[in-house]
């Protein structure tokens, strides 16, 4: 955790040899795509649980603990909330351009994963309306605090706080019509169980969206281990009952990676 940045990576650090590495990445996470959707999804849903997740040595900004050839990230601590709440952040991110590409209509449910201060959620509010609702999910509950504060703030009324767990974001069966991440799914200490329970969620036809920094892109100025490809995203949403719909690629440094939950047998 650097302070105030704590995923703000140093820009010189960038360099061709990265750039090198990135492209080889995606050649190699391309192979393993094409094999994978071919056979992984049964085999991660039938593999033992206590052989899903590797442990390593841990990175600087990681855990240790590898998911599909990705290390998890460290959770970010409630003391840095301030940081989801920089000004730059209209800038950096754009979210009114987000919340008009999520086309959300009066009455939607909405999943805000990972709330935070509810940045995004208290965004989302006004475009569900009275009869909608945002479930803002946290492990933190010191972030639900925050929440709580800003929404008493701004005479916000539609967002309801969850206190999940790491591995059960605790919604009601088959209610959301749309779960979004917000710079959040490559913390999930437990990505493979959030998401069954994310699913579990969901109602059919209802859409999940993972909004992460660019991998692919030299330019975003964010630490590797909270970045993420396409490509893993796919990887590692496909074993769940969702099906990729489109890649959005409007926004200054993150792409919107939209799956739709489908029927199982
Ligand atoms: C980088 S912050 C992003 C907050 C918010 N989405 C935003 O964009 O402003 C990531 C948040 O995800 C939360 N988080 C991490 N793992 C989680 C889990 N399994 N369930 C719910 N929240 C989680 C953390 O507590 C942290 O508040």
């Amino acid at each position: 955790m650097e302070g105030g940045n704590p995923m703000l990576k140093n820009r010189q650090k960038a360099g061709g040899t990265r750039r090198g590495f990135v492209i080889l990445g995606g050649i190699v996470g391309a192979m393993l795509l094409l094999n994978y959707t071919a056979t992984a999804p049964s085999d991660e849903s039938t593999r033992p649980a206590s052989t899903r997740y590797e442990q390593r040595t841990p990175s600087r900004d990681g855990i240790g603990k590898i998911y599909m050839g990705r290390e998890i990230s460290h959770v970010m601590g409630h003391l840095a909330a301030g940081w989801l709440e920089r000004p730059e952040r209209e800038r950096e991110e754009m979210p009114n351009r987000l919340i008009e590409m999520l086309k959300l209509k009066e009455g939607d449910v909405v999943a805000d994963i990972g709330v935070g201060t509810g940045y995004i959620a208290r965004r989302i509010s006004p475009k569900i309306g009275k009869t909608g609702i945002v479930y803002g999910v946290e492990i933190q509950q010191e972030m639900l605090n925050i929440l709580a504060e800003k929404m008493a703030e701004e005479g916000i009324t539609n967002i309801k706080g969850i206190l999940g767990t790491i591995t059960d974001p605790k919604l009601p069966p088959n209610s959301v019509d749309l779960a979004i991440m917000v710079d959040v799914y490559h913390e999930f200490s437990h990505p493979y169980e959030m998401m069954q329970n994310i699913c579990r969620g969901l109602k059919i036809g209802g859409r999940v969206a993972f909004v992460e920094y660019r991998l692919e892109d030299d330019n975003v100025p964010i630490k590797r281990l909270h970045k993420m490809s396409e490509l893993q995203v796919i990887k590692e949403a496909t074993p769940h009952p969702l099906s990729w719909v489109e890649t959005l690629d409007g926004l200054p440094w993150q792409h919107v990676i939209i799956f739709e939950k489908v029927a199982t047998q």
